[in-house]
This record gives structure tokens, C-alpha cells and sequence, in this order.
């Protein structure tokens, strides 16, 4: 992906093209910190090429300025009417119109403003998505188009932010680039390369890069003590071990104290309740929960947070065997409650509700959990939002909250005591699924069963933002690192 500079401080050559973002009814030249000579020049070129903003709107001429080549202008429609998904596609259009431009350097100036955001949560959310709109996954491809990509991407400072302001903005969009894409970059990895053995493989080197964080991996034979029926029951039908991956921040005096936990199914074939043939690939994403959370694990070691946070990973294949667990088969939980597996393809709830009990030994304030866990929320939310449920309300708020200011949005769907009643078994405590309707919230009512008494608890089912087919709405085709940027700011509003 693109470097990130400070305009000016790393151009030897100039740019190949300077974009300008704007919206309609403003000057494009707002805003933007030009000396007088600069701002003149440019006056002029926008007079001549009458750029009006509208939305999708791309005028381009010749730069009467020798820092640059060429200027771009990019419509983003009215200030008004500026969401998160908008921005977000327009710079994904900017990122792929250079690259197919053959532009190598190009600068960045946007002064719009996100409606409804204050200024520097705008600016934030403008760098970021501009540095992660050309991320590609090509580690599989023998032949990379590395001469297609843009190497430098150069942000223009806005009037009033110092040059130290810019700085720190573009080091903090450096590392939630490097995590986002770290979290997309391992749940794009497909069954056979990234199994359960190589995740935890995976998620021992990002801890020896980066430092301050310590890894334990459970095995099967560290399982079976600590009685994990449901990671081991899902495991049980592969080849490929189960896997508990622990990664510990343990700051020096914390001033509270998180666990995370993230659904790892390396591929979901559904099991003996196998899935049908047509999209069952897609299910190689079935880990992105799981990816989201090392990524994170990696951004609040960078940062140093002072909170204790504790990444838990349950990962697993699930396959069909002679090996594997059947409809019908009554499993014993972690927390000693039996759970009746009606549907082999419910599985993410039975190795999450072992390590939401594993949790409670790390005495959380907070568990969240990320899991691609229900069709049902695809249904229920399409791919714009992930369904949330939590047992406290103010928590599910904040996180609501910060879901609409970082773009990594979350909706909360009810968990109504009488779900419960959808997951009555006839001979176990519990059933594993509870019918046709309902679906998201009864898996989020499944997984309340399981977590440690009087800790705030938010379930995220990711199914519908986790990846994409195709690229939407300026997220890439494949996985999105859904959830990396979200917690981050979610942890760093704890300590306020
Ligand atoms: N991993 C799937 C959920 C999923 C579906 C994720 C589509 C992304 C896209 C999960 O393990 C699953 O199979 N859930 C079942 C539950 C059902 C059997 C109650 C489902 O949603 O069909
Ligand atoms: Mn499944
Ligand atoms: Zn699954």
C-alpha cells in the first residue's frame, strides 16, 4: 500500500497528480494551507476548468504549479449530505483512478467535512480510509503488479493544522493501517494455508515483532483439562488440531481490564450438517473475527495502552468425518452446561462459549466478541452494520456510538429473555440453534449462557461486514479488518 507523507517533506520529484476533494457550493480551494503564489495559481486553474462538486464529478487538467504534474478535481456532492460510506467510496475511486493512471506520487487534499462528525474524528477517518482504499491481496499471485501501485500518497495540510498536528495524525493512521491490514491479510488466507496451527503460528510472530505481548497456545491435550466439550467437539471432525490462542497485554498499572474474543473457524463447511456447494469458499472468511482480534491485540501493544486487554481465539476447522459430531450428539461445555448439537453448522457459538468462560479468569470489566456468526444478521442487516447485542446498555451505546464516527458501524438487535425459550432442549440444557426466526439473536442469547457473571459483555455478529465478494462501498473485495479501528477507539475512550 501507498506510504504516507506530509506534503513537501519527502518529494523529490513532483507529484504526479494532485487531487482536490470538494464539495458543491464551496470553493475547492478552501481550507487548504497554499501560500498566496500557490493559491493564485490554482484560483485560476479551477476558474478555467469550473469544477462544480457534484458527487462522482472527476475534472483533471495540466497543474500550473511545479510541484505537480497534473490537478484532479473531485466532486463529493453537498457538505450536507457527506456520510462515512461516500467519502469512503469516493477515496477508493481516487486511489483506483491513479493506479489505472499509472500515477505514482499523488497529493491529497480534502477539506470536506463528514456531516454530523467534528473536525478531527473527519480528518481521521478522510486519512485513514485514503491510506487503506488501494490495500490488495495478491500473496498468492505469482505475478504482483507492483508497478501499478502508487508508492506515495502526500496529504495536504489544512489552514490551522501545524505542521506537528499533521504529523501525528499520519503516525496514528499509520499503525491502525498496519493493523487493519494485518486483521485483512490473515483472514484472507484461504483453509489450507491458514489452519488452526498456522494461526496461532501467525499470531506468535505478530507478538515477537512488535513486543509487550505474550502468547500461550492450548492445544487439545490443554483443552481436555480445562474441559473445552464445545472447541473440542467443532475440532473433532478434522485433522487439523483445535487451538486456544491467548495473547496478553498486561500493562504496569491498568486502569481496566478487557477481554476480546474472536470466532477462528479457519472454514466452516457446516459439518455433517453440511452446506450446500454454491458461496461454502466464502466460509475460508469464517475467521475473520479471529484476525480482527490479533490485529487489534498488535495496535494496543503499539500503542502501550494502559489497560489490560486479553486476546482469546478459539480456532477450529469444522469438516464432516467419521470423526465428527453428529445432530443429536450431547456435548458438556467449559462452564459444565450440556448443549445439544441439533445443527453441526452452528458451531462458532460452541467454541466461543468455552472461551467467553475462559474469560472470567482475567477478572474483565469488559468481554467483547466478534464472530461471523448468523446468515440471519446478513439478512437482517445486509453488509451495512454489524448486529450488536449486549447485556448492558450504556456499553452497547458507546460502541453504537464510535461505530458511526469510525465506519466500522454496529446495530443493536434486543436479547428479550423469552429468546431463551427458542433454545430449550429436550434432553441437555441447551439446544445449539433455535429455529428459523430469530436466528441472530438467538445465537447472541446462546452465547449469553456463557459469560462470566457481572461483566459488561458486547456480542458483534460480523457475518454481513466481516468481506466482500466485491468491493462495496469503498471497503475492498475480500476481508475488511471490520472491528480493528472500532475497538481501538472504543479502548482509548475508556481511559477519558
Ligand atoms: N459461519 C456461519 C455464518 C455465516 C453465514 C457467516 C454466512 C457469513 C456468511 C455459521 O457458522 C453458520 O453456519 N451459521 C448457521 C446457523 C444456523 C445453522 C442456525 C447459519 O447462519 O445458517
Ligand atoms: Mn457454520
Ligand atoms: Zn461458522
Amino acid at each position: 500500500m501507498a506510504d504516507l507523507y506530509q506534503f513537501r517533506n519527502e518529494l523529490d520529484d513532483p507529484l504526479d497528480c494532485l487531487y482536490i476533494l470538494h464539495c458543491s457550493g464551496t470553493n475547492p480551494l478552501d481550507n487548504l494551507e497554499f501560500s498566496a503564489k500557490e493559491r493564485k495559481a490554482l484560483k485560476q486553474k479551477a476558474d478555467a476548468l469550473k469544477p462544480r462538486g457534484e458527487e462522482g464529478e472527476l475534472i483533471s487538467g495540466e497543474c500550473p504549479l511545479p510541484f505537480a504534474h497534473r490537478v484532479t478535481f473531485f466532486g463529493l456532492g453537498e457538505e450536507k449530505d457527506l456520510t462515512i460510506t461516500k467519502l469512503r467510496g469516493a477515496l477508493t475511486s481516487i486511489m483506483s483512478q491513479a493506479t489505472k493512471n499509472r500515477e505514482y506520487q499523488i497529493g491529497l487534499a480534502s477539506p470536506a467535512r463528514i456531516h454530523g462528525m467534528a473536525h478531527p474524528e473527519s480528518r481521521l477517518f478522510t486519512l485513514r480510509e485514503a491510506s487503506l482504499a488501494d490495500y490488495t491481496f495478491d500473496h498468492f499471485k505469482s505475478k504482483k503488479n507492483e508497478f501499478d501501485k502508487i508508492d506515495g500518497l502526500h496529504v495536504i495540510p489544512l489552514v490551522g493544522e501545524t505542521e506537528e498536528e499533521l504529523g501525528e495524525r499520519l503516525q496514528r493512521v499509520r499503525l491502525l493501517r498496519t493493523s487493519v491490514q494485518l486483521a485483512r491479510d490473515l483472514a484472507n488466507r484461504p483453509g489450507n494455508d491458514l489452519t488452526p496451527e498456522a494461526f496461532a503460528g501467525a499470531a506468535r510472530e505478530m507478538c515477537e515483532e512488535v513486543g509487550g505481548l505474550r502468547a500461550t497456545i492450548l492445544g487439545k491435550k490443554e483443552l481436555l483439562k480445562e474441559n473445552m466439550g464445545g472447541l473440542l467437539a467443532v475440532g473433532q471432525g478434522s485433522e487439523e488440531e483445535a487451538r486456544l490462542i491467548v495473547l496478553e497485554h498486561r500493562p504496569k498499572k491498568p486502569k481496566k481490564s478487557v477481554v476480546l474474543v474472536g470466532k477462528g473457524i479457519t472454514f466452516d463447511s457446516g459439518g455433517i450438517s453440511l452446506k450446500p456447494p454454491k458461496d461454502m469458499g466464502a466460509m475460508k472468511y469464517d475467521m475473520c473475527g479471529a484476525a480482527s482480534v490479533v490485529a487489534i491485540m498488535r495496535a494496543v501493544a503499539e500503542l502501550e495502552l494502559p489497560i489490560k486487554v486479553v486476546g482469546l481465539i478459539p480456532t477450529a476447522e469444522n469438516l464432516p468425518s467419521g470423526t465428527a459430531i453428529k445432530p443429536g450428539d450431547i456435548i458438556t461445555m467449559a462452564n459444565g452446561k450440556t448443549v445439544e448439537v441439533d445443527n453441526t453448522d452452528a458451531e462458532g457459538r460452541l467454541i466461543l462459549a468455552d472461551a467467553l468462560h475462559y474469560a472470567a479468569r482475567f477478572n474483565p470489566d469488559i468481554v467483547i466478541d466478534y464472530a461471523t456468526l448468523t446468515g440471519a444478521c446478513v439478512v437482517a442487516l445486509g453488509n451495512e452494520a454489524a448486529g450488536l447485542m449486549s447485556n448492558d446498555d450504556s456499553l452497547a451505546k458507546t460502541l453504537s456510538k464510535l461505530g458511526e464516527m469510525t465506519g466500522d458501524r454496529v446495530w443493536q438487535l434486543p436479547l428479550y429473555d423469552e429468546y431463551l425459550g427458542y433454545l430449550k432442549s429436550e434432553w441437555a440444557d441447551l439446544k445449539n440453534v433455535g429455529g428459523r426466526w430469530g436466528g441472530v439473536v438467538t445465537a447472541g442469547m446462546f452465547l449469553k449462557q456463557f459469560v462470566p457473571d457481572k461483566v459488561s459483555w458486547a456480542h458483534l455478529d460480523i457475518a454481513g461486514v466481516a468481506y466482500s465478494e466485491k468491493e462495496h462501498n469503498g471497503t475492498p473485495q475480500g476481508a475488511s479488518g471490520f472491528g480493528v479501528v472500532l475497538t481501538i477507539s472504543f479502548l482509548e475512550q475508556l481511559l477519558k
